[in-house]
This record gives C-alpha cells, structure tokens and sequence, in this order.
C-alpha cells in the first residue's frame, strides 16, 4: 500500500533531493520531511543563542532547549523554532556555514532523530537526508541514494540562492561534503538495499518519475 509508505531520499547537497522528495510527495499524495531543514533550525537556534558552534560540548548543553516543528505539507513545507516561522532564516550563509560541526555532534543528531521518527511515525511520507536509510528508517520500503556530479550541484545551488559565485558556492559544497561524509556518527553514505541515481543527465521531471516507479513496484510488491 502506498499509503503507508516510507521514501528514504539522501545524497549530498545540490544532487536534487529537495525538489526530487517534494515532487514524489506531491505526486503520490504523501507527506515530505526535509531534515536538512531540523538540523539547520537547530543551528540557527545556537548561533541566535550565542553558543560558540565549534564546542561541541558548549552545542550539546543546549539541544534540548529550542522546540522545533516541521510542517509536511510538500506544497507548503514549513519550519519553525519556538513558533517563529524560520524558513527563510536557516538559508543563510551564517547558518550554511555552521550547520555540517553543529550536525556532528552526536548529541545533536541523538534529539533530531527522535523527533524524525516521531514525524514518521505511521508513514505515508518522503523523507530526505544523509542518514535516513542508514539509521533514522532502515526499514524504508524504498531508499534512493541522488548524486550529480559537482559541477551540477554547484551550478543549482548558486540558482537556489538567487545567483551565487558558482566557484565559491562549489568549494562550499564539497567542504561540507567533507565533514558530512567523515563524522563518526551517522555519515552520509549510500544505505544497503539503496538505489543510485546520478541525476546530472536528467530533468527533475525524469528523476521524480524513476523514484515514483521505485515506490509503484516496491508496494506492488508487498
Ligand atoms: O540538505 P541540507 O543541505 O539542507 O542539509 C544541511 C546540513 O544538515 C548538511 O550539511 C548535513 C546536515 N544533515 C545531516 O547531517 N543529516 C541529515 N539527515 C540531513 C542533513
């Protein structure tokens, strides 16, 4: 059944999994988790509080203070902190900046993986990542794991931020590559069972449809 289905999307950054997960969501009438955004808002949360993001001790002390929410809506995705509605906040370079030392800290992943489960719960949902196949919903009945080559994600995400040095943007990227892929708790890593699509040859259109498929014959075939 479709119904309860749980879609694992990770890759790294720029490789298509927001509009990908949005679009699969939107199309199979299922709810999307962008958990990017979790750990982005929890970032934001320490910057505005003044923690130093490179203690990871300092980091840990405060995981537990700020309430975050992600609405699931794929249409309409929202995220907040404490009730103000920070979406357009944890985009910025200072939180961009800060957010691969601040989601190493195992503390930190230890709170937000709680409440992506709780988000999960039942099914019915996209939910993209670095981890989800991996550790936070092994038991997804699809996992999809988006490459493109780093030209390409460099090239999308300086679009995505409305016009971006296209070489800055690429060091950026595959600085945070770095840290997300080496940390010692849950790295970015292609889950076992996983599919791999490399989306630099294709439009969003094309990937959506391949991952649409995936789910079509993995529920058929439950
Ligand atoms: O998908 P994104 O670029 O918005 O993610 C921001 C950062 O959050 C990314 O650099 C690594 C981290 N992240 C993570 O560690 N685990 C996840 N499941 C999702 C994101």
């Amino acid at each position: 059944m479709t119904s309860n289905v749980v879609v694992a999307i990770d890759g790294p950054s720029g490789s298509g999994k927001s509009s990908t997960s949005r679009g699969v969501a939107s199309r199979l009438g299922l709810r999307y988790l962008d958990t990017g955004a979790m750990f982005r808002a929890m970032t934001w949360f320490m910057l505005r509080d003044g923690v130093d993001v490179l203690d990871a001790q300092a980091v840990a002390a405060r995981v537990n203070a700020p309430l975050i929410e992600s609405g699931t809506n794929p249409d309409h995705p929202t995220i907040s902190v404490d009730g103000r509605d920070v979406a357009t906040a944890i985009r910025e370079r200072g939180v961009t900046n800060a957010v691969s030392p601040v989601s190493a800290v195992p503390e930190v992943r230890a709170r937000l993986l709680e409440l992506q489960r709780s988000v999960i719960g039942e099914g019915g949902i996209v939910v993209e990542g670095r981890d989800i196949g991996s550790v936070v919903w092994p038991q997804a009945a699809v996992k999809v794991y988006l490459t493109a080559d780093a030209d390409a994600r460099a090239t999308r995400r300086a679009a995505e931020e409305g016009g971006s040095d296209v070489t800055a943007t690429q060091a950026s990227l595959l600085a945070r590559d770095e840290i997300d892929s080496g940390r010692a708790t849950a790295p970015l890593t292609m889950a076992e069972g996983a599919h791999h699509i490399d989306t630099t040859p294709y439009t969003l259109d094309e990937v959506i449809s391949q991952v649409v498929a995936l789910v079509a014959e993995a529920t058929a075939a439950e």
